[in-house]
């Protein structure tokens, strides 16, 4: 369990609360004579709401089904989701994500989704400087940078032969940071950069170091803005400042963790989603 979780179940507990952890995989919906229920490890459970972190580790598009269908049938049973489903369904896709911000009218960098190898050169020709990454992924782990048309096309030709998609975005040219923005409800929580001078990774797992910001008005609003297009009830929104000055959002994490965050903030997310949470459930 992370550290962001544990805090999750122990804010859960101070409010007065019984936190149970669940594993999604071990989640059952049962259609029976009296409705849906829910089994977990064989017993049934009965929740009043519940904090998606993740839809663990999925192999196949039938077990996303089955979880995602579990998740949908809390829902139409009443019980509180945060992030919702279907909003986490659409976060946890990079691409899906980032066409519903551009359709907000939030600056994204120029990225594109294809499954040809020849066009991934091709783009790499046109953009220079591109970074491929899993559509599915997070901690900046299997991103890559490419500038050499050559290395695209081999890179690309390894993710499709394990059918996948390629995700290709235009490298924006940041500084040694990159910035993550917390926001709860309609709140935002705080900021911090992420400072990296060995990587072009600016995420804490691949070892960047954090720095409170004080989020400007800019940046508030630009967060805000996220987390009604794309319905979340919290999030985590990686920033990236361009060469003139503007701001691209690059990510939106729908069950971030905050370990980076809270060390350098000393503001704890858990104890405001879980306000959050048990806020929704009353109404
Ligand atoms: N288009 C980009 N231009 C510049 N830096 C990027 C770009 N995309 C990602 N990065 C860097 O890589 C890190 C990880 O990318 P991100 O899209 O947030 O994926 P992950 O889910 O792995 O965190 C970012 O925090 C940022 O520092
Ligand atoms: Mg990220």
């Amino acid at each position: 369990m992370t550290e962001s979780a544990k805090q999750l179940l122990l804010e859960i507990k101070n409010s007065g609360h019984t936190p149970i952890y669940v594993r999604i995989s071990r989640l059952n919906p049962v259609i029976s004579k009296d409705g849906l229920e829910f089994n977990y490890g064989g017993k049934k459970i009965e929740l009043d709401g519940g904090i998606v972190r993740n839809l663990g580790f999925i192999s196949s598009t039938e077990q996303l089904m089955k979880r995602f269908d579990s998740l949908k049938g809390l829902e139409s049973n009443g019980i509180t989701l945060i992030n919702s489903p279907d909003s986490m369904f659409i976060a946890r896709d990079k691409f899906n994500s980032l066409m519903k911000l551009k359709m907000a009218k939030i600056p994204v960098p120029d990225t594109t989704v294809v499954e040809d190898p020849f066009e991934v050169m091709r783009l790499v020709n046109e953009w220079k400087d591109v970074v491929i990454k899993p559509v599915i992924g997070s901690l900046g782990l299997g991103s890559v940078r490419v500038s050499d048309p050559d290395v695209a096309f081999r890179v690309a030709k390894a993710i499709l032969s394990v059918n996948q998609p390629v995700y290709v975005q235009k490298y924006i040219n940041k500084p040694e940071r990159d910035i993550r923005v917390f926001v709860v409800g309609t709140t935002v929580l705080g900021s911090i950069y992420r400072v990296n001078r060995s990587s072009w990774k600016t995420n804490v797992a691949q070892g960047s170091l954090t720095q409170v910001l004080l989020p400007n008005e800019e940046l508030q609003e630009i967060s805000l803005k996220v987390v009604k297009a794309l319905k979340l009830d919290y999030a985590g929104i990686d920033i990236v400042e361009d060469e003139d000055g503007s701001y691209k959002v690059i990510e939106v994490n729908a069950a971030p963790l905050w370990k980076g965050f809270y060390e350098a903030t000393h503001i704890n997310p858990a104890k405001y989603i879980v306000e959050h949470l048990i806020r929704k459930i009353k109404k």
